[in-house]
């Protein structure tokens, strides 16, 4: 499974979203594994008819009503989203009540959930909450040119005697190596970000992860 996070970068949203979904689901096409692009959430109609799974990158807690700024479950599924990003480093949902609630209201829409977790223990302490995935990014290498599977490879293994459910891993992948190392220490797949959305060939970016599934 390969799953990119578009993120907020400039180059991955609006129209840009759709041309680098598209790149991204033919150069896929070839693979057997899954693709699963997480757009913005304002472009997630934009990419529903693309070839790949789409996932939002937050769904809140709330249920749908007089809430301001709140993305709620029917509303990203409305649009699109299959399964949701759920405490990305860059989105943490410290409140674990508030947490659980997400995941509920995910799966009252049939959403999927991939829950990010920091650390080992993390991993071990969120499996409990049955998400569909765990994904280990240690935050510190996100958007770095370190992968996590070459820096961290004792913690991807610990990550991976803690999941109870399959385990995803992410923070710096960039090529094959990269990716097959993370299969190798058990993970199901990989999560990325600038090593596709600030590639100067996406195509060829998403085959060289793809090639290492
Ligand atoms: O969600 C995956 C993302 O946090 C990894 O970022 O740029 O290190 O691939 P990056």
């Amino acid at each position: 499974m390969l799953v990119i996070n578009f993120k907020a970068y400039s180059k991955a949203t609006g129209k840009e979203a759709l041309k680098i979904a598209e790149k991204c689901a033919s150069a896929a096409e070839e693979f057997r594994s899954e693709l699963i692009l997480a757009p913005q959430s304002h472009d997630l109609l934009r990419l529903d008819d693309t070839e790949a799974t789409i996932y939002s990158q937050h769904l809140s807690s709330f249920s749908p009503g007089s809430h301001t700024g709140h993305p709620v479950a029917e509303g990203l599924e409305d649009a699109g989203a299959e399964g949701t990003l759920l405490n990305h480093s860059e989105r943490r949902i410290p409140d674990r009540e508030m947490l659980k609630t997400s995941i509920d209201r995910a799966r009252k829409n049939e959403m999927e959930v991939i829950l990010c977790a920091q650390s080992p223990e993390e991993v071990g302490e969120l499996s409990k909450l049955k998400p569909d995935y765990i994904a280990f990014e240690p935050p510190e290498l996100i958007g770095g040119d370190t992968a996590v599977s070459e820096a961290e490879p004792e913690l991807i293994e610990k990550a991976y005697r803690q999941a109870e459910v399959p385990l995803l891993a992410g923070a710096g992948i960039n090529d094959s190596d990269d990716v097959e190392k993370a299969v190798e220490l058990g993970c199901e797949g990989v999560l990325v970000a600038s090593g596709v959305i600030k590639s100067e060939n996406i195509e060829e970016s998403v085959k060289e992860l793809m090639s290492g599934l």
